[in-house]
């Protein structure tokens, strides 16, 4: 019964250009679990202030990425997708989590010493505060299962220590959620630096190609990655270039890397391989593009996806975070 699934929840920031390694790695794994899980995505908007940013470009950039996740296949009918600054309670909530968590704990967290060493004396409360709010986002939902990837590994850790906090210190309220890892995902590497992931910072734009590139800048940039010396295209540690692009046209096709090296076998030059890789980006994109700019154009339809995610997400973030008032000695909210 669809009471009794398990609950996924995940977040994204809505910063930066989603490219295809967050489709292949993630967003694609995520659509997967639609029909056997309740699903809550959220953008986090709320996250996105701890850092310097450009307010119209935050509102900008949460539309597109809800907008193109939609467009990757996360069905509105199916799953919830929400705005974390629509939802009344993660800050509620990370106020009450704030107080069971230990001060030391959050100034160990691998993520905010990095931060807070490059940014030095301008380090805001908001930085240090950034893993209580991701433990709301989690808890406020009673998530089962958390997909996210190895850098935040450690927030989930935090999550489950301050669910187990609540719970001995006022009595059994939170599931302890676990981080999902996903069977398959394809970890996709740089173009241009394939030691390295692909990424939605690097200042080099030619290593990610961008879900909404256009098709001729998604062969330019495929044609222009680095390849490795030699000539042989098989996917070998010593072969990082061409691994990294055998990787992605598997992923995008679903043929195994096996079988595309073979149908490789008597190419002469990375030139026709890269193409080939090329023409398989462009016609698993193109859906996605396509879908993007319908969406982008139907303005009502946005706003009316938007307000059912919230409303849904909503419906369950007040029944957590009743409970957790209650329990916390709160009077109850006068009913109006
Ligand atoms: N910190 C996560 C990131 O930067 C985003 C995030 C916020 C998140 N809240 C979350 C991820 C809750 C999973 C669950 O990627």
């Amino acid at each position: 019964m669809s009471t009794e699934r398990k609950v996924v929840l995940t977040c994204a920031q809505p910063t930066g250009n989603l490219h295809i390694g967050n489709y292949l790695g993630a967003i694609r794994n995520w659509a997967e679990l639609l029909d056997d899980y309740e699903c809550y995505f959220g953008i986090v908007d709320m996250h996105a202030i701890t850092v310097p940013y450009v307010p119209a470009e935050l509102r900008r950039s949460s539309l597109d990425t809800l907008a193109l996740y939609v467009a990757c296949g996360l069905d509105p009918e199916r799953c919830r997708l929400f705005l974390q600054s629509h939802v009344t309670g993660h800050t509620e909530l990370a106020w009450i989590l704030g107080c069971v968590t230990p001060l030391g704990q959050l100034e160990r967290m691998t993520q905010f010493k990095d931060k807070a060493r490059r940014q030095g004396e301008r380090v805001n409360a908001g930085l240090l505060y950034y893993p209580v709010l991701m433990a709301a986002d989690i808890l406020l939902y009673n998530a089962d299962l958390v997909p996210v990837g190895e850098d935040q590994k450690q927030h989930v850790e935090l999550c489950r220590d301050i669910a187990h906090k609540f719970n001995n210190t006022y009595s059994e309220t939170f599931r302890l959620p676990d981080v999902y890892v996903p069977s398959t995902g394809a970890r996709i590497r740089s173009l241009q630096d394939p030691e390295r992931k692909m990424s939605k910072s690097d200042d080099n734009t030619n290593g990610a190609l961008y879900l909404l590139d256009e098709p001729r800048v998604l062969r330019k940039k495929i044609m222009s990655a680095v390849t490795d010396s030699g000539s042989e295209i098989v996917a070998r540690e010593d072969k990082p270039g061409v691994t990294n692009l055998l990787t992605i046209w598997s992923a995008a096709t679903g043929r195994p890397i096996a079988e595309l090296e073979e149908a490789c076998r008597g190419l002469s030059g990375y030139a026709p391989f890269k193409e080939l890789v090329a023409d398989a980006v462009v016609s698993l994109l193109e859906p996605i593009q396509l879908r993007y700019k319908a969406l982008a154009e139907d303005k009502s339809r946005l706003e009316s996806i938007i307000a059912q995610g919230a409303e849904a997400a909503q419906k369950r973030a007040w029944r957590t975070l009743s409970k957790v008032t209650r329990k916390t000695g709160f009077v109850e909210r006068p009913r109006k």
